[in-house]
C-alpha cells in the first residue's frame, strides 16, 4: 500500500499531530506528514514540527483574527499540493474552511472535533457539553464539509462525563481518546484510497 502524505493545520499544542507522528514513528500509520501549517506563529504545533524536522510554514491571514481569508485559504492550497499532500488534516485549526481550500482538496479534508458530533459544534466543546450537564460526550473525526462541523463522520469515540470533571479533565480525557481515534480514522481513510 502506497505512503499516505498528509498536510497538517493546526492553530495550538498540537497534541493531534504529535499522536499522528507517534503512529507514524511505531509504524501504526503508514503515512507521512508533508507539511504543517498554522496560522499562530507562536503555536506548540509549529514547534513540534520544527522538533521533529517536518516542513511547516505560518499562514498569512492578514491581520484578520477569526477569518480565513480566501488568498490565504489558496496559498494554503498551493503549499499543499506543492508538498505533494494527498489528504489535509486539521488538528486543533480554529479557522472556518471554505470553498478555495475545500475545492481544491474535494473530500481530502478531515477534521477532529472534541464532542460527539452533531451535539456541541464549535468553539470549547467540552466547556459546551459540561455545562449543559450531559453523561456522555466525547470525539469525533469527520470529513469537512463547508459547514461549522458538518461533514460525514468517520469515527467517534465516547467519554463520560463525571461528578468532578472540571474544563480541564474533561478536555483531557476526551484529548487521550482523540489521539486513538485519529490515525485509526486515516487509516480507514488510507485503505479506502488505495482501493480507488
Ligand atoms: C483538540 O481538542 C481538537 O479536537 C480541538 O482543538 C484541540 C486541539 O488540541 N478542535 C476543535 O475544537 C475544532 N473545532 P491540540 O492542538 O493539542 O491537537
Amino acid at each position: 500500500m502506497r505512503t499516505i502524505r498528509l498536510g497538517v493545520l493546526g492553530s495550538g499544542s498540537g497534541t493531534n499531530f504529535q499522536a499522528l507522528l507517534d503512529a507514524i514513528a511505531a509504524g501504526e500509520l503508514n503515512a507521512q506528514i508533508v507539511l504543517v501549517m498554522s496560522d499562530v506563529p507562536q503555536a506548540g504545533i509549529l514547534e513540534r514540527a520544527q522538533k521533529a524536522s517536518v516542513p511547516y510554514k505560518v499562514i498569512d491571514c492578514r491581520g484578520f483574527t477569526t477569518k480565513f481569508p480566501e488568498e490565504a485559504q489558496l496559498e494554503v492550497a498551493a503549499a499543499m499540493r506543492a508538498a505533494g499532500a494527498d489528504l489535509i488534516c486539521l488538528a486543533g485549526f480554529m479557522r472556518l474552511i471554505k470553498a478555495p481550500l475545500l475545492n481544491a482538496f474535494p473530500q481530502r479534508v478531515i477534521n477532529i472535533h472534541p464532542s460527539l458530533l452533531p451535539a456541541f459544534p464549535g468553539l470549547d466543546a467540552w466547556k459546551q457539553a459540561l455545562d449543559a450537564g450531559v453523561a456522555e460526550t466525547g470525539c469525533t473525526v469527520h470529513y469537512v464539509d463547508a459547514g461549522m462541523d458538518t461533514g460525514p463522520h468517520i469515527l467517534q469515540a465516547k467519554v463520560p462525563v463525571l461528578a468532578a470533571d472540571t474544563y480541564a479533565t474533561l478536555h483531557a480525557r476526551i484529548q487521550e481518546e482523540e489521539h486513538r481515534i485519529y490515525p485509526a480514522a486515516l487509516r480507514l481513510i488510507a485503505k479506502m484510497l488505495s482501493l480507488i
